[in-house]
């Protein structure tokens, strides 16, 4: 249990943990898939290699130590980072791998500062973190596995449909291969697809959001096929865009997400950009299907005609429940969006009369710089934050 005591040498270790920040994550890493390679299954090896992920759990142990006398204020970050480490199928005994990796790269590359009551501190102190992620995770595993359809880990799906939505995006259809049912889901949430590329050493583990509403029966996933990420394509929806079919079979772990619709009985408004489209798709689906009394508005942004995905059954949900939407093609005046026109990015003070600023809920979902440029806009329009929810796609960035 954390003391005064370690709770003063943690706050003390704080600016060794962010001056050395980038030195210690390479370290990290580099040590934990030395000794441990198994757990090259499980964390994306691309982003390893982009460096883009490697810093969030750092970043999260330095959060910690910061808040450390206040746990409260990380409760948020504490839910989504479980929801997604389930979607991994991430057990206790990973804790003590990383716990074990963690300490010896302190005592590595800061072994004066490293003295031993610093190592006794920071060993209560991750072991109380992990057990707050271990019961977290344990609660949400347990019921997953006990709802109706549920199940825990990997379960062979398999492939019943694959439709081209756009140039970049298409979407897979996938049913239990045991005929069983699957568990329900909120929309916006997500389920992790477990698969071994063709041009990969390693098992490797993707996280895609629902794009329909549940059905208990199948899962839609729509995966955009990435492009070159400083120089290493998109592994995975390569894979899925090229080499996975109608009939082939994929594994699949439980639904999970901290981002997703909660009805609150006032008017909706869902905004997204090039791919964030996808958990949008299954709200609107959702929404249309609960034949929501309130308005819903939807406005979303790509870069042409061509990059537009699900124009025909968002057209017809939005004709079928008279809602509106607006469309911005971020590509000139020769690719000007058909439904409305708008060019360039979006920008939503020409819809101020238009949208419920003072009543409405506003989920959003896009690239960070989109979605900051929309916070921004919203609450500059004078949206209270709490009716703003949305979701980074990608490793997780604070606006
Ligand atoms: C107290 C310990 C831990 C902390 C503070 C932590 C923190 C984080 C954070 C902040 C993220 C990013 C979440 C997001 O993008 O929304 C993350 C993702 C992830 N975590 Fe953890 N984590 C811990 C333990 C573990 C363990 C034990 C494992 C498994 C061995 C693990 C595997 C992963 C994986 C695979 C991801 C996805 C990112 C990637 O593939 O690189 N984490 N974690």
């Amino acid at each position: 249990m954390l003391n005064n005591q370690h709770i003063d040498v943690i706050k003390s270790t704080i600016p060794l943990l962010e001056s050395a920040g980038p030195a210690l994550t390479e370290h990290f890493y580099k040590r934990m898939f030395t000794h441990n390679p198994e757990l090259k299954d499980i964390f994306n090896m691309t982003h390893q290699k982009t460096g883009r992920q490697s810093v969030a759990l750092f970043e999260a142990i330095a959060a910690y130590a910061k808040h450390i006398e206040n746990l409260a204020a990380l409760s948020s970050a504490v839910e989504r980072i479980a929801h997604k480490h389930t979607s991994f199928n991430i057990q206790a005994e990973h804790y003590q791998i990383v716990g074990m990796h963690l300490i010896e790269t302190l005592r590595e590359l800061a072994p004066d500062a490293f003295t031993q009551e610093v190592e006794e501190a920071w060993t209560e102190a991750y072991l109380f973190l992990a057990q707050i992620f271990i019961n977290r995770e344990d609660e949400l595993y347990t019921l997953r596995e006990q709802a109706i359809g549920g199940w825990k880990g990997a379960r062979p799906f398999v492939v019943v449909s694959k439709t081209a939505e756009s140039e970049a995006v298409t979407s897979f259809v996938l049913k239990p291969k045991d005929g069983g049912k699957v568990v329900a889901f909120v929309p916006g949430q997500y389920i992790g697809v477990k698969v071994k590329p063709t041009l990969s050493e390693n098992i490797e583990i993707r996280q895609y959001s629902l794009s329909d509403s549940p059905n208990g029966e199948t899962y839609r996933i729509s995966v955009k096929k990435d492009s070159a990420d400083n120089g290493h394509a998109g592994l995975v929806s390569h894979y899925l865009h090229q080499e996975v079919f109608v009939g082939d079979t994929i594994e699949v772990m439980p639904p999970a997400g901290d981002f997703f619709y909660v009805e609150k009985q006032a008017p909706v408004v869902l905004i997204s950009a090039g791919v964030g489209c996808t958990p949008m798709q299954g709200m609107l689906n959702h929404l249309s299907e609960t034949n929501k009394p309130q308005a819903v508005t939807y406005l979303h942004a790509c870069d042409n005609a061509n990059q537009h995905s699900f124009v025909e059954e968002t057209q017809s949900l939005l004709t079928r429940n008279d809602w509106n939407q607006h469309v911005w093609y971020r590509e000139g005046e020769d690719q000007q969006c058909e439904v409305t026109g708008h060019v360039g990015m979006m920008t939503l003070n020409s819809l101020a009369n238009e949208l419920p600023l003072q009543t409405g809920n506003f989920y959003i979902c896009g690239p960070i710089g989109f979605m900051k440029s929309i916070v921004e806009q919203l609450t500059s329009l004078g949206v209270m934050t709490e009716r703003i929810h949305y979701e980074v796609f990608g490793p997780h960035a604070s606006l």
